[in-house]
């Protein structure tokens, strides 16, 4: 697939939700990264359904929805009539399996994430169903921290993988990507670049064209 960034709203400002989303569609993006987040599974609470509910009814971009939750299944249903078309959880949670499931039946994007620590055989049960892997690059619960360079050969073992049994699964990378990491992601195999801060702080039209810049020029190299 195409390489894309994907802007994690998470690091936008909350209240100009839709302004922040418009900068971002003449440059290009078609998706948003909203992080989903319950205080059980991470550390942090972030947004739920009402939200997506009303910035759908902003924007046409596809929403690339990561439940950083405990009960994923339990709320999947919540976020699909909220608007969400892509839905992603953690093979951390018991629900996990269920979660991906009811994305696949509903013919959504299905994806899988693990975190840093988490071991790649974990996937290896998910690898038959899911569409996307998330392989998380800091620990879940808050923007801004720094990329973890251990995750690296796990996102080359994935790219190896998936090439190997020639499957159309998405590699996605999620956390600290900048414009320095992202060329580290990209090299690795990573497909979808999830950036919040690095879009979001500061001027987004020229941190967003800067990313796309070195997106580009990575799928020129092939
Ligand atoms: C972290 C979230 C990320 C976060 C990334 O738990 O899943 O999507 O927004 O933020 P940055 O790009 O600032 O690391
Ligand atoms: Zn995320």
């Amino acid at each position: 697939m195409k390489r894309k960034l994907s802007p994690s709203i998470l690091s936008a400002d909350f209240a100009r939700l839709s302004e922040e989303v418009a900068k971002l569609e003449p440059l290009g993006i078609d998706e948003i990264h909203i992080d989903v987040m319950d205080g059980h599974f991470v550390p942090n609470i972030t947004i739920g359904p009402p939200v997506i509910a009303s910035l759908r009814k902003e924007t046409d971009m596809f929403f690339d929805t990561h439940l950083m939750i405990a009960h994923p299944a339990r709320y999947f249903d919540a976020f699909i009539e909220a608007g969400a078309d892509g839905i992603t959880c953690h093979a951390e949670v018991m629900e996990a399996m269920e979660c991906v499931k009811m994305a696949k039946r509903d013919g959504i994007r299905a994806g899988i994430s693990i975190n840093p620590e988490t071991e790649f055989e974990v996937l290896m049960p998910y690898l038959d169903v899911v569409d996307m892997v998330l392989l998380m690059t800091v620990h879940p619960g808050f923007g801004g921290q720094k990329f973890i360079m251990d995750v690296v050969p796990k996102i080359e073992r994935l790219r190896e993988w998936i090439d190997r049994e020639g499957r159309e699964i998405i590699v996605q990378v999620d956390g600290g990507i900048n414009v320095d990491t992202v060329k580290i992601a990209l090299d690795a195999g990573a497909e979808i670049l999830v950036a919040g801060s690095a879009v979001f702080g500061g001027n987004v039209v020229e941190n967003t064209e800067k990313l796309l810049a070195i997106i580009e020029k990575h799928e020129g190299k092939g």
